[in-house]
């Protein structure tokens, strides 16, 4: 049978759907190929998944009503969805607000009515953010605190996502599994993210921008650790528990270390043999000055247990990020 992973051509969909590739899976990959950051960099990472014969793409914009589900009957045999397309970033929601409601709500109401239209639909998994957390004061952050701050349109239109998936897994017993992710890194990466803007400058000899004042904390997760949790996940389909419990679950994939800015920037400064200017500055809007994940759910149900160190990760990653830049 085949997977369906939307956002194929993006960061964690491409490690995910390599990933599916190697255990000998049949992957259907859909992406709308959007300018946020480097589409050649998104055609780079299809190419690899090209290389199978077992995968196959589709550009497709998700939020377009019945598109995807017209590809999906076409296509025969799915039966697991892994749905990473969004419009991902905090930053840029405060100026976009549309595009974050246009993939992350109406596309993901497009991929789940797709879901409602297949026959032996097996499991919806879908992301959702460590970001729904907002500014929540009790660290680490645990699935059952509650998320009802949302410091950013992301976060909430996230948060949003989690509900509407809760909603059609009671409606419909439509088994279903939201991961919260925890500052995803490594190689094939975002650029529009601090680790691949920090890099960047380092190796150019330019300032990098330390927000408030460099007083931040992250649960930094290497992409590696995280694509295993998805793979567990996928394959725990959650429970009918009846009218009460529907099959909703959500998990926290995270490091489970909260690692303080500046000793990550020291990490980078090794991993690259450079020394980084740095920049401090005030707070950013629609920031949050740390994030935790709590992990016991995730270990106990799927055995998830992150073993990359943030040395280790981040030589990987600057290792492929310079030859990634060589051969362009
Ligand atoms: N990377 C992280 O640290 C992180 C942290 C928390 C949550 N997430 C979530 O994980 C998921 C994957 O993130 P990522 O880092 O791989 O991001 P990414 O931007 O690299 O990948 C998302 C992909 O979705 C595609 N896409 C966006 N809107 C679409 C639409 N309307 N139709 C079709 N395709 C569309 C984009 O072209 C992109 O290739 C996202 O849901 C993101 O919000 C990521």
């Amino acid at each position: 049978m085949t997977v369906l992973v939307t956002g194929a051509a993006g960061f964690i969909g491409y490690h995910v759907s390599a990933a599916l590739l190697a255990r000998g899976e049949r992957v259907i990959g859909v992406d709308n190929l959007n300018p946020y950051y480097s589409v050649a960099l998104k055609r780079a990472r299809l190419k690899q998944l090209q290389a199978h014969k077992r995968f196959a793409f589709h550009r497709v914009e998700l939020a377009r009503p019945g598109r995807l589900e017209a590809l999906v009957k076409r296509a025969r045999g799915v039966d697991r969805v892994v749905h990473l397309a969004a419009q991902a970033g905090v930053r840029y929601s405060l100026d976009h607000p549309r595009a974050y409601v246009e993939s992350n709500l109406v596309a993901q109401l497009e991929v789940m009515e797709t879901c409602r239209a297949l026959n032996g639909l097996k499991h919806f998994v879908y992301a959702s953010s460590s970001s729904v957390y907002g500014r929540n004061a009790k660290l680490p952050f645990a699935e059952d605190d509650r998320v009802e701050t949302p410091q950013s349109l992301y976060a909430a239109t996230k948060r949003a996502d989690e509900l509407m998936a809760y909603c059609y897994a009671h409606l419909y017993r439509m088994p279903t599994t939201g991961l919260r992710f925890f500052t995803v890194y490594g190689p094939w990466g975002r650029p529009d993210m601090a680790y691949w803007l920090f890099a960047e400058a380092i190796e150019r000899g330019k300032p990098i921008k330390l927000f408030n004042e460099g007083r931040m904390r992250r649960d930094f997760t290497y992409i590696d650790d995280v694509v295993e949790g998805v793979l567990a996940a996928l394959d725990r389909p959650p429970a009918d528990g009846g009218p009460d419990a529907p099959p909703h679950q959500l998990y926290n994939l995270g490091n489970n270390r909260a690692e303080d800015l500046d000793r990550f920037v020291s990490a980078l400064e090794r991993a690259l043999g450079k020394t980084a200017k740095r920049q401090y500055l005030p707070m950013q809007k629609g920031d949050v000055p740390a994030t935790y994940a709590d992990v016991t759910a995730a270990r106990r149900d799927l055995s998830f247990a992150p073993r990359t160190a943030i040395d280790e990760g981040l030589r990987r990653f600057v290792d492929w990020y310079r030859d990634y830049h060589k051969r362009r």
